[in-house]
């Protein structure tokens, strides 16, 4: 018997539960909360879509996802932007194939219906013939998600016509997320978006991006190769012996790395080691990566607590940015496949060696390239295949790290807790992403994820 959708509703408080720490595998897997996932947060949510500097000319265009729709991010002939939803309003097929370039307008290769870059049907073969001039063009545009709006060249959608501006959707948590890249200079995006597909649920994707717990273990690879930089392989193996004294190998981490997690409304959060930790734990050759930080005018517009931040932020649903001016967006393609996509960005003012040098380190450590990624991916691919097994999709999952210890301090408009490697904003990001399966009005689901004062 299938469960229905207010069924599911109201079984979500106990697939995830901020008191214990406990997550109910089924929302690795489960179709049918795949479709509510992208109804009520991918349907609602203001979405990232693309960097204005990919679109510079007239006529330029990028294609992006929304949920399990496309669009086409086109700049106008007056310099501004419209999305249209790629999908012909004859027969529905795609009126574009390429990714990104440079068009007059968009032409359907099924039947030929022609669009104006600003969606308005222009030409439809056998107009005076085939349809005797009984054809309204003005009724058939291209579509458009109900709002468009950008923030220092970030430009996003959403579906939503209730959604709020999207500056009030950031907050000062994800205002903060992408002033930490736009902040560096006049930043641009390298021409060509890498992308790729991982067989595992995009949850897993976004849950490690706070994740400062296995980098030690998962990515000891890349740290003895030079891959990661930071100064020292900070493992500690040789805590555990047998009564006679042999090493049983187990892993044990000796770092006692301070970290800062910043809990946002609607499920944003930044979180991973502070600024302080890692600069005294990268060596000198990539000390010029955090320079951009100590100007008096950089410090001024991050103030004191966003100017700490040395981890990982991630605008809710999907946008990851990195400390070394990259954004991934993990794209949910079913419940166990997401397709990532990484834009590297540069400072457009940089000498040809320093942008060099910054894209080598970042294709090195993120992308289908990036060493990185290859050893995470095989972790959350497993994770996943393991959420289907009819005993181990019954295990929880234990994200107890500092659970109940994290004191929140309120300030600037942020939710600080300044702590230990923990697992605060991954539970934060899943107790959010059961409150948006609610469906809640804007107004209710903001409340909700207003963060109290510990975690
Ligand atoms: S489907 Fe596009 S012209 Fe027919
Ligand atoms: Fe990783």
């Amino acid at each position: 018997m299938s469960v229905t959708t207010p069924e599911i509703q109201s079984q979500l408080d106990s697939l995830v539960s901020l008191e214990t720490g406990e997550i109910d595998r089924r929302i690795f897997s489960d179709e049918q909360i795949f479709d509510l996932e992208m109804k009520y947060i991918f349907g609602r949510a203001w979405l990232f879509l693309c960097h204005e500097s990919q679109i510079p000319k007239r006529g330029d265009f990028f294609e992006a996802p929304m949920g399990r729709d496309n669009v086409l991010v086109v700049r106008q002939r007056d310099g501004d932007i419209k999305v249209l939803l790629n999908t012909c309003t004859h027969r529905g097929n795609a009126v574009c194939r390429a990714e990104e370039g440079n068009v007059k307008n968009f032409m359907c290769t099924y039947h030929g219906w022609t669009f104006g870059l600003d969606g308005e049907l222009i030409g439809v073969p056998g107009m005076s013939t085939f349809y005797a001039n009984g054809l309204d063009k003005s009724k058939h545009p291209l579509r458009q998600p109900a709002q468009v709006a950008g923030y220092r060249g970030f430009v996003f959608a959403t579906f939503d016509p209730d959604a709020p501006p999207l500056e009030e959707f950031l907050g000062p948590t994800g205002i903060l997320s992408l002033d930490l890249i736009a902040e560096k200079g006049d930043m641009e995006v390298v021409p060509g978006i890498q992308k790729f597909v991982l067989r595992c649920n995009w949850k897993f994707t976004v849950d490690n991006v706070f994740d400062f717990y296995h980098p030690q273990i998962t990515h000891m690879s890349a740290i003895a190769v030079g891959a990661i930089p930071v100064t020292s392989n900070v493992i500690d193996d040789g805590g555990a012996k047998n009564e006679e004294g042999q090493d049983l190998g187990v892993a044990q981490l000796s770092t006692d790395m301070q970290a800062i997690t910043m809990l946002g409304e609607y499920g944003h959060a930044i979180s991973g080691p502070s600024q302080l930790a890692v600069e005294a734990q990268i060596p000198q050759e990539y000390r010029s990566v955090f320079d951009w930080r100590h100007t008096p005018e950089t410090q001024a517009k991050l103030g004191p607590n966003g100017s700490l931040v040395g981890g990982h932020p991630h605008i809710f649903p999907t946008t990851w940015l990195t400390v070394d001016s990259q954004l991934s967006l993990r794209i949910p393609r079913s419940p166990g496949v997401t397709e990532v996509w990484w834009f590297s960005f540069r400072d457009k003012n940089a000498s040809p060696e320093e942008k060099a040098a910054q894209l080598s380190r970042q294709i090195h450590a993120f992308g289908p390239a990036g060493m990185l990624e290859q050893e995470d991916g095989e972790n959350w691919s497993q994770s996943t295949m393991q959420t289907r097994g009819d005993q181990s999709r019954r295990v929880p999952q234990a994200l107890k790290m500092g659970i109940r210890r994290g004191k929140i301090r309120h300030e600037d408009g942020l939710n600080i807790i300044e702590s230990p490697v923990n697992e605060y904003a991954q539970l934060w990001t899943y107790y959010a992403w059961k409150e948006w399966l609610k469906n809640p009005s804007w107004d209710e689901l903001r409340t909700r994820t207003v963060p109290g004062d510990l975690l």
